[in-house]
């Protein structure tokens, strides 16, 4: 049977992604765009398949603007974790660590973030060409990581780069840029990349305005430093003159909840003279890798991965700690390498950087975490159906416009991001009674409950049956 390569999706209710009030429309689906938009009824759809879409939400598909998804799409081309939420693109390469420019057999964290065997693309072509042969379910962008670029400029990553390693990063920036990255992050929380100056980043970081590309950053602090961090990130930004978004943005450590009140101030000042947006995930815990140094007992962390004790993947480390007879420190010590979760923010926090406008939603979901934190199959139902139906944070159109078109504007991808003829048919079907995350820290691998159907590229990849065959994701460049 041949897939149809036209849809119409008749009787729902369309919010188009720009924040505007929800309509009763029809939409026509035609190749992989749409094609027209029309009151009930009145669109004409000779040999379309029909989609009943009666009481259900028909909005653009999420774009998960913060992910870890580079090699993802490569290994589980499905993607099963974000297209369950209604997600249709991802972006990549966040926190300083991407997948490509990067030969290496063995990755040195962070970059052990991205799963094994990842590293084997010197040139993001060469990436963009195994992505279109893995065929995901998903579009990917791709920002390019500073410490994947410090690694394999530099002998040493704990000191900050010479005049000619810097050059030698500005030349594979560059080419990347060519290739179509959609732009630079920076993890400077991260060892390999802690030690780079200002100066260092804003080298690099100049490079993007001229390809319309974007800097983002996983900030030095987020914890006492939080402050100090926003001020590097708009200076760095300011000299570089590049767009800028600051990763996963929260208040980290019982010394600094509240503080958000600080934060959004200090954002909202400097919007006035900079391009500056922020993303954010529904959750008051974090995670990343398990360091020792990061270790605070006065919180609870979770072990999400373990080379040496696997078994121990989804346990408390204390609970851990008092079985070994040992300090939480010395635990994490002995399961390391492995990848923590850290309870470290206030509920209030998060729920006031979720409704701050500009804020817009990215899952941060790690896909390789033997027990991974739930935010990666959790995190744009559980913002739909608690904190926009059950808080009553934000109206729907709102929140899908965090998801969508706000998003798909500050990282400049065109003609995503939002339901109107011309645009790609990146569509999502979601019932706004009963759509909610399922999983949680115990189970974090469940999917989200009320995701109806989602089309990517105008084909459908997910169904009442769950994933279909269709897997018609793309590479996206700047070009
Ligand atoms: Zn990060
Ligand atoms: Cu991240």
């Amino acid at each position: 049977m041949t897939e149809p390569t036209r849809h119409l999706i008749r009787g729902g209710t369309v919010i188009d992604g720009t924040g505007a009030d929800r309509l009763a429309a029809d939409v026509l689906v035609e190749d992989d765009r749409v094609a027209a938009i029309g009151p009930p009824g009145t669109v004409k759809a000779d040999g379309a398949a029909i989609h009943d879409a009666s009481g259900l939400i028909v909005a653009p598909g999420f774009i998960d603007v913060h992910t870890h998804d580079d090699n993802a799409v490569l290994v589980g081309p499905d993607m099963t974790p974000k297209i369950s939420q209604g997600v249709t693109t991802v972006i990549g390469g966040n926190c300083g660590i991407s997948i490509a420019p990067c030969v290496m057999a063995e990755p040195r964290a962070p970059l052990t973030l991205l799963g094994g065997g990842a590293f084997r693309f010197e040139r993001l072509r060469d990436y963009a060409e195994a992505v279109a042969a893995a065929g995901p379910a998903v579009n990917i962008g791709l920002l390019i990581g500073h410490s994947t670029l410090r690694l394999g400029a530099m002998d040493d990553t704990t000191r900050a780069a010479t005049a000619r390693e810097i050059d030698l990063m500005r030349e594979r920036l560059g080419a990347c840029l060519d290739d179509g990255a959609i732009g630079f992050s920076t993890g400077l929380y991260y060892k390999t990349n802690f030690p780079a100056t200002i100066d260092e980043v804003a080298a690099l970081a100049e490079l993007l305005p001229d390809h319309g590309a974007v800097y983002t950053t996983h900030m030095r602090s987020e914890h006492d430093g939080v402050l100090d961090s926003l001020e590097e990130a708009y200076e760095t930004a300011g000299r570089a003159k590049a767009p800028l978004v600051i990763s996963h943005h929260k208040c980290a450590g019982p010394n600094n909840w509240g503080r958000s009140v600080q934060t959004l101030k200090s954002i909202e000042a400097a919007r006035q003279r900079l391009d500056l947006s922020l993303d954010v995930y529904p959750y008051a815990a974090g995670s990343t890798l398990l360091e020792p140094d990061w270790i605070d007992p006065e919180i609870r962390t979770m072990v999400s991965w373990s080379v040496p004790h696997p078994e121990h993947a989804g346990r408390d480390l204390a609970d851990i700690a008092a079985e070994w007879g040992c300090s939480q420190r010395d635990a994490a010590v002995r399961l390391n390498p492995a990848g923590g979760i850290y309870f470290q923010m206030h509920e209030e926090d998060v729920q006031r950087i979720l409704a701050y406008p500009p804020s817009m939603i990215g899952s941060d979901g790690l896909p390789h975490d033997r027990h991974p934190h739930p935010r990666l199959w959790g995190t744009f139902p559980r913002v739909l159906g608690h904190y926009c139906r059950e808080k009553g944070l934000f109206s729907l159109e709102e929140a899908v416009h965090k998801m969508t078109g706000l998003s798909a504007t500050n990282f400049r991808l065109p003609d995503r991001g939002v339901i109107r003829e011309g645009a790609f048919a990146d569509i999502v079907l979601f019932d706004a009674d009963t759509v909610i995350d399922m999983a949680t820290f115990e189970e974090p691998e469940r999917p989200a409950a009320g995701i109806a159907a989602v089309f990517v590229n105008g084909r459908q990849a997910w169904g009442k049956e769950g994933a279909t065959t269709a897997r018609a994701g793309r590479f996206l460049t700047r070009h």
